[in-house]
């Protein structure tokens, strides 16, 4: 158990790594929550780059006003390459103390977790996690803040690919986000009802993809949609086309949908999600928890290890995908 006897009055925030609808309502929850429990809170700018480089502000109520329906995030946020070594590690302490910051939220993916972790292990600043990353690949929550409106984004654009895929008898390869995993693929798949959806976490065979696709043709199918997750073990989108072209009798086209799926208006869960959260991560630091993540599983907060956020890996849910082979047929 980590636990902490730390009088905490004056929190940190930052948002750290890619950012992800819902991290300003996020930000929102934690900043009022800190301000309802007595407490002052610091707004660091761009993740670990504005530790090492001393750029914070304090947040008062109004400063997140208006922000919950916001993308992006309003801190602005950052890969540090320079915080991967103890002396960015050292700097960034050395600012916290100088703050009097007593505790420090790192909303972000495992990367910035890993960071979090390595601070507290090496200074013992109180630090507690917020999952936020498109690619829900955190294990110990069900979901991350962002996912869900990547998602949607996602769903929307494939449905209007499928309008135009239909009305040119194409075969549609359609990238996705998600880094080496395919949550996003999967669920947006299934909701777009694609013909074949290529994962990280199986084997591709495209031999058998384009037998699929075949068989398809035969029956009188004029148009399909291929999700490909962008960390396909067969390659991207256009190298996997590169690869099937010639033998799948059937015009195509290839559409990367790339950063437009991080950005917009967070979806109402996402909102939920980033509030419950925020609000968590003060609880969690005033009870004297550290080095740990707030994550959400079968709708209650849970506190798990920060280190298990990265060594565990949260598994896809196969029976969805054996669902999505059975309904593409
Ligand atoms: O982790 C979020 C994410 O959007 C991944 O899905 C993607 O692989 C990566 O970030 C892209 O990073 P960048 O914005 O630095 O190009």
């Amino acid at each position: 158990m980590t636990r902490l006897k730390v009088e905490m009055k004056t929190i940190g925030v930052l948002t750290s790594g890619g950012d992800a609808p819902g991290m300003n309502a996020c930000l929102r929850a934690l900043v009022r929550k800190g301000i309802f429990e007595g407490l002052s809170v610091m707004g660091i700018e761009r993740g670990f780059r504005g530790l090492i480089e001393g750029k914070a502000y304090p947040m008062p109520i109004g400063s997140v006003a208006n922000i919950i329906q916001r993308g992006g995030t309003v801190l602005r946020t950052a890969r540090c390459k320079e915080f991967v070594n103890k002396n960015g590690r050292a700097k960034a302490a050395r600012f916290l103390r100088n703050f009097s910051i007593d505790g420090l939220v790192v909303i972000g993916g495992d990367g910035s977790f890993r960071g979090a972790h390595e601070l507290y292990q090496e200074h013992k600043v109180p630090v507690i996690g917020i999952p936020g990353t498109i690619d829900n690949d955190i294990y110990g929550t069900d979901y991350t803040i962002g996912y869900d409106t990547a998602v949607n984004v996602a769903l929307e654009s494939i449905d209007r690919i499928r309008d135009t895929a239909s009305s040119h008898d194409r075969l549609f390869f359609v990238e996705v986000m998600g880094r080496d995993a395919g949550f996003i693929a999967l669920e947006v798949g299934v909701g777009g009802g694609a013909e074949t959806i290529l994962l990280p976490e199986t084997k591709t065979d495209l031999k058998e993809m384009c037998d699929r696709i075949k068989r398809g043709i035969a029956r009188g199918k004029t148009s399909s949609i291929i999700v490909v997750a962008e960390g396909d073990d067969a390659g991207n989108a256009f190298e996997i086309a590169r690869k099937v072209k010639g033998v799948i009798g059937m015009d195509f086209r290839v559409c990367v949908l790339g950063h437009v799926q991080r950005g917009g208006s967070p979806t109402s869960r996402d909102r939920l999600l980033g509030s419950t959260l925020g609000a968590a991560a003060v609880d969690a630091l005033l009870a004297g928890e550290t080095d740990k993540m707030v994550g959400i599983a079968n709708d209650k907060v849970v506190l798990v290890p920060l280190r298990d956020t990265w060594r565990k890996k949260k598994k896809i849910n196969m029976d969805l995908s054996r669902l999505a082979e059975i309904l593409s047929k």
